[in-house]
């Protein structure tokens, strides 16, 4: 078991230790059976995490600040635009200023090729932990509480596994693709079987590809890519189909819009969640466009996991700040 993690930023999961982020898991199991228990872990008292957000939020928001709270500290919400930020505060001057008065800074910057830049540059003049509540790139928070959903419904070894990580199509705007890209590069350490479903104009980011694909090669696990729907759910164990935009294609939201009128069949109903295993699960990180990515059948169904899902970030989040800002 890794135990010293103080310090550490959390940018992506891949610059974590398979055996640190076991420790994480085991971490946000305990506080999970605490908080039910009505057990206190005030292991974060007197400390502040500062929350920056250049992006809406519900589950991230909250949770993070409930989080802090349940540990004994206080979160503070910061918005961009009510800031000197849309002054000129530079993430210099963030990551410097924010550092001395608070003990972890956690940042959502989402804007395509912004967004992980942004976040490294606070971190790289900071002197606390940088959490990355999501970027252009990763949402590892979000992977983190996938992860945990998934150990709770199929145990701690899942090699063998086979997830569908799937492009859905949705109306309400250009999602990020952070969420499959950190959700696939967690599953191969884990030595599932991943297999990422999207059409061709939805491609994810090449050196992502290449990562997996690694990561899959040292755990024992497997990486596919397929552009059938229908063909990503068969013999799935788990599936994840959720709607990003093509930023690979076109950078101009309009036209990325455009482009996925071509795929307003790509939705998850009954029909397509039968040609998963009968066992399978269906997740989403939400919000999702209902009836649109998802049919409320679906969503709201026997096989939906997605509220234990919302509910794990609570736990992992918790788990990453006690384990890096003491
Ligand atoms: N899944 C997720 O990050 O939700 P929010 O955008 O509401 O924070």
């Amino acid at each position: 078991m890794q135990s010293y993690m103080a310090g550490r930023d959390m940018i992506t999961t891949q610059e974590w230790t398979k055996g640190e982020l076991e420790t994480v898991f085991d971490v946000a199991f305990d506080l999970k059976r605490k908080r039910a228990l009505g057990e206190s872990h005030a292991l974060l008292r007197d400390k502040v995490l500062a929350m920056l957000f250049f992006f809406s939020s519900t589950r991230t928001r909250v949770s993070f600040e409930a989080g802090m709270a349940q540990l004994g500290g206080h979160a503070q919400f910061i918005d961009h635009r009510t800031t000197q930020i849309s002054h000129g505060d530079t993430g210099k001057e963030i990551g410097e200023i924010i550092g001395r008065y608070c003990d972890g800074i956690a940042i959502r910057q989402c804007d395509w090729g912004i967004g992980n830049s942004y976040i490294r540059g606070v971190a790289d003049n900071c002197r606390v932990p940088v959490l990355n509540m999501q970027c252009d790139f990763y949402h590892p928070f979000q992977a983190l509480a996938d992860m945990m959903t998934i150990f709770e419904r199929f145990g701690r070894d899942v090699r063998g596994k086979t997830i569908n990580v799937s492009y859905a199509y949705a109306s309400s705007y250009q999602k990020p693709m952070s969420a499959p890209q950190s959700l696939i590069l967690m599953a191969s350490r884990w030595g599932m079987n991943v297999r990422l479903t999207r059409p061709p104009e939805f491609k994810i980011m090449p050196e992502i590809e290449e990562q997996v694909k690694e990561n899959a090669r040292k755990s024992g696990g497997s990486f596919e890519v397929l552009d059938d729907f229908d063909a990503g759910f068969k013999g799935a164990d788990i599936v994840y189909p959720k709607s990003w935009g093509a930023m690979l294609t076109t950078t101009d939201d309009k036209e990325s819009a455009e482009i996925g009128k071509k795929y307003t069949d790509w939705i998850t109903d009954s029909r397509r969640m039968a040609l998963a295993n009968d066992h399978a699960i269906y997740m989403h990180c939400l919000p999702a466009d209902r009836n649109i990515e998802v049919t409320d059948e679906v969503i709201d169904g026997p096989q939906s996991a997605v509220y234990d899902e919302a509910e794990n970030r609570l736990h992992v989040q918790k788990a990453v700040m006690a384990l890096t800002m003491r």
